[in-house]
Formats: C-alpha cells, structure tokens, sequence
C-alpha cells in the first residue's frame, strides 16, 4: 500500500516537473535577459553622503515620458516630495521640461545628504521642521517663490498640505493647480471641497488604478524596515509573533500580506464592518480593536486615521511595537499618550538607526514602544525603487503635464483612465520581457481599451 502511494506520488511529481517545463517552453521568451535588470553604475554609484547607491538611469519610463514632452508656456514646476536618493532622479527629469523653482522636503521622509545634494546641483530646498509647519505655514514658503514670477506654475505633492491654503495660491495667476499622490493628501483635498473651500484644481493619482501597483509593494517595504529594527537594534525577529494590522485597505491589505510571509500570525481590524468580512475570508482573522490591541505583540497602523486615539491605551499589551505604514504622525494619539506617560527616547547611538521612544502608563506602569515617532516606518529606507517608482514617478509626471497643457476648473479631479493607460503601455515593454518583443507589440493589451471590443 505504501509502495503504490510512493509511486502515484513520484509519477504525479514527475507528471507536474513536466508540465511546468513545458509551461516554461512555451511561454518564456526563448532568448532571455534582453533587458538587463541591472545595467548602470553599481560599482561606481552615485555618492550620497555616506552612501554610494545605483541611482542614475533607472526612471526609464519618466524619460521617456519627459523626451516627448513640451512646454510651450514656459510652466515651472515646485515639488514637495520624500527627499531620498532615488528622488534625485525624479526631480532633474522634471526639472529638464517645467524647471523647478522649489523642492521642499517631507520632514519626516527627509534625507539631509540627498537634500545637500540637490542643492549642490543649484535647487532651492526647504526644510520644513515639523510636520505642524508643513500643514499651517509653509503655503507663505511657496507663496513667496511665486511672488513676483511671471511664469505659470504647477504644484506636485504628497499630503494635501496646501489644501487649506487654495484660496491664498489662487490669488497668484499663474497658478495651475495642485497634483496629489497619496490617499490621506486626497482626503485633505475632497474635505476642503465638501466644505467648499477649494480654489484651484487638483488633479489626484492617489486612488486611481496604477497607484495601486505601487500600494501592493508598499506593504514589503514597511515590513523590510520594521524587520531590519527588530533584528538590529532589538535582537528580535517577527516570526511567531502575533502582529495586529489596523485598517485593511490597499496599505493594509499588502502590510499584513507580507508580514504573513514572515511567518507571523496575522490578525486585522476595520472600521468598516464590510471590510472586517472581507478580511475574514481571507483568512486574516478579525477581531474587535481592543482585542487585537490586547494580543498583538506588534501593530502596525494602515488606515491614514486616527486608529489608536486615547481611549485605546489600557487596551495596548504589555510591551508591545507600535508603528505606522500610513501618512505623517496621524496614526497614534502620541499627544494624548504623552499626558498619560513618561517617555523615554531609548535610541541607541549611531547612524541612519530608528527613533525608539519607550511609553510607560504613570497609572498602571504599563510599558509599549512607538518606533520612528509614530510616522511611516517605510521612509527609514528607500522604500520604492526601480521599475515601481518609475511607475509612481511616471504618473506624477503625467498628471503634471495635463495641469500644464489643459486648464481645468477648480476642484479634485482623478487622472484619467486614458492617461494611466498611457503610462502602463510605456511601462510594460521597458520593464517585463514577453511584452518587449517585436510579435508582442500586436498584443491587445496595447490596443486597450479599444481591444475590448474586437471579436
Ligand atoms: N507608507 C507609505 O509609503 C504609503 C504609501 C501609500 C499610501 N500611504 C498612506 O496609507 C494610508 C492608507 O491608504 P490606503 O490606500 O490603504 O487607504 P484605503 O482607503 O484603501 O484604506 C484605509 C482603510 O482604513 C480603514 N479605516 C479608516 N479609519 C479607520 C480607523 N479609525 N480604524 C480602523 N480602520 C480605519 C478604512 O475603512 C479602509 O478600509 C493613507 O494615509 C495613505 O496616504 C502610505
């Protein structure tokens, strides 16, 4: 009995060996690594501070974008972005079509060599110094650099940080309008609307279907950043820990996924009741905020809200992590926890480490952590990198070339379909290989969305 199992089991492997070889054959490109992966400067690199990092021509698809681009105005550009390495690229790209006339840098996604370099290159970059800055005075940063220009003028950034301040930029003519990134800038702008305060268009990327190709990886990224602190600076690893992901969304969806693959039991918490049943088929266990906040050793805040207000902090477990994947220093209540706690910043010496504050209740004793002061936990590293930030950085480009060239009247406005697709089927050919070749070119896929019809 046991000899038949053996051998229905090693002809079934077998069978399987053969098939995924003839899968292989059949569907990979006989010839392959056309396109290298790795093909620049990796033993020269560019020098940023401390570091020498691979970082010239990887935004294949934004060059290209930009080379057929025109500007027949003369529109200038002002960019408030992450300042890290990888951006450097980004911004000369920009700068060679709608030049640049500020970069301002996300205090808490800042990186000083990157920002002594871009202004080694002649770029003005501010600094702001806290994050209550970004949002109630830097507008008087960005209204002086438009203060006597005569050029028109397009704003990208990432955090809705202009959204109070529409009415003010729109006083300035030549003001075309804002572009934004992300999902918690979008709120800030579609709530200035509700309320309707909103003088300017802004044309957001943030919920459209290309930013979810970056939204699906971010959740690797927050995990590489959080696991590279635990090994580093606490002597620990995540597997066999019970982590609790607050927010289910595209952020929370990739976080809990990829800190599922290292081996942690994952459970998950929605405000929304849909969400909690969606996360419940997906074998993610649900469960009400104060339980996971009991039994989770690490949480990891995704919803771009305030999830840990207060209220929540006897809930917290005895010597748990909590950290943030999502936007600013929204996530955790750190003012109201610091009127009920004694925090000690226990980071370690050195470089480049992560900001550790140690939380203990004065009530109850109670100790927990909050890593990198409650802000995005991803931005302790590059985050995104090659083939995906050219994506992010491509979309950009594209919804700042549409403020330039059509005008749009005030208002939050998503990019539209026809132009992500434009981005996709630049992205496709330069980035996967079976979508490279000469035969591919007369694939449907490049004929979208007037292929859906063809019979
Ligand atoms: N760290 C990064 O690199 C990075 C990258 C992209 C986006 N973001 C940010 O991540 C945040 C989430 O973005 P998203 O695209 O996942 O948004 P989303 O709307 O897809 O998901 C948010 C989820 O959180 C839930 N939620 C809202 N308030 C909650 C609360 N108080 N408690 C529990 N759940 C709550 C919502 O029901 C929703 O399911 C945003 O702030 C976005 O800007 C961060």
């Amino acid at each position: 009995m046991t000899t038949n199992v053996c051998v229905f089991e090693n002809w079934h492997f077998a069978y399987f060996r053969y098939k995924a070889r003839y899968v292989m054959r059949t569907f990979l490109p006989q010839k392959q690594h056309q396109i290298p992966e790795f093909d620049a400067n990796i033993a020269g690199g560019t020098q940023v501070g401390k570091r020498t990092v691979d970082i010239s021509g990887k935004m294949k698809v934004l060059r290209k974008l930009a080379d057929e681009s025109e500007n027949p105005d003369g529109t200038h550009s002002i960019i408030l972005q992450h300042i890290l390495p990888t951006t450097i690229e980004y911004i000369d790209i920009v700068n060679s079509v709608y030049p640049v006339d500020l970069v301002i840098s996300i205090v808490y996604s800042n990186d000083q060599p990157t920002v002594d370099a871009l202004r080694a290159k002649g770029y003005e970059v501010i600094v702001p110094n806290s994050i209550e800055y970004m949002k109630e005075e830097l507008w008087k940063d960005v209204l002086r650099v438009l203060d006597g220009a005569s050029h028109p003028v397009v704003f990208q950034e990432v955090g809705g940080y202009m959204s109070k301040w529409t009415k003010q930029l729109s006083q300035y003519e030549g003001f075309k309008g804002c572009v934004e990134d992300t999902k918690n800038g979008l709120w800030r702008y579609q709530e200035a609307e509700k309320n309707g305060d909103i003088h300017l268009p802004v044309l957001s990327m943030a919920d459209t279907a290309l930013k979810r190709v970056e939204d699906s990886l971010i959740g690797d990224a927050c995990v590489y950043s959080l696991e590279k602190v635990l090994r580093t600076q606490l002597a620990s690893i995540l597997d066999g820990l019970r982590c609790g992901v607050i927010g289910w969304g595209n952020i929370g969806k990739s976080c809990a996924t990829a800190i599922e693959g290292r081996n942690s039991v994952v459970s998950v918490y929605d405000i929304n009741p849909v969400v909690n049943m969606l996360g419940y088929g997906r074998g993610f266990y649900p469960m009400p905020l104060a339980q996971l906040l009991a039994e989770s050793d690490v949480v990891m805040g995704c919803s771009g809200r305030r999830s840990i207000r207060t209220a929540d902090i006897h809930d917290i477990k005895n010597g748990a992590l909590l950290c943030s994947a999502s936007s600013k220093d929204i996530e955790i209540d750190l003012k109201g926890f610091s009127q009920l706690c004694e925090i000690e910043d226990i980071t370690p010496q050195g470089d480049d480490l992560c900001p550790i504050e140690k939380y203990t209740v004065k009530k109850t004793g109670k100790v927990f952590y909050i890593l990198k002061h409650g802000t995005p936990i991803d931005f302790l590293d590059m985050p995104l990198q090659g083939a995906i930030l050219d994506c992010t950085f491509s979309e950009l480009f594209v919804c700042m070339r549409e403020l330039s060239k059509n005008p749009h009247s005030p208002g939050v406005i998503e990019l539209a379909d026809a132009l992500q697709i434009e981005v996709a089927k630049l992205w496709l050919p330069t980035y996967v290989e079976t979508f490279s070749t000469h035969e591919a070119t007369k694939d449907k896929t490049f004929f979208f969305p007037e292929s859906w019809y063809w019979e």
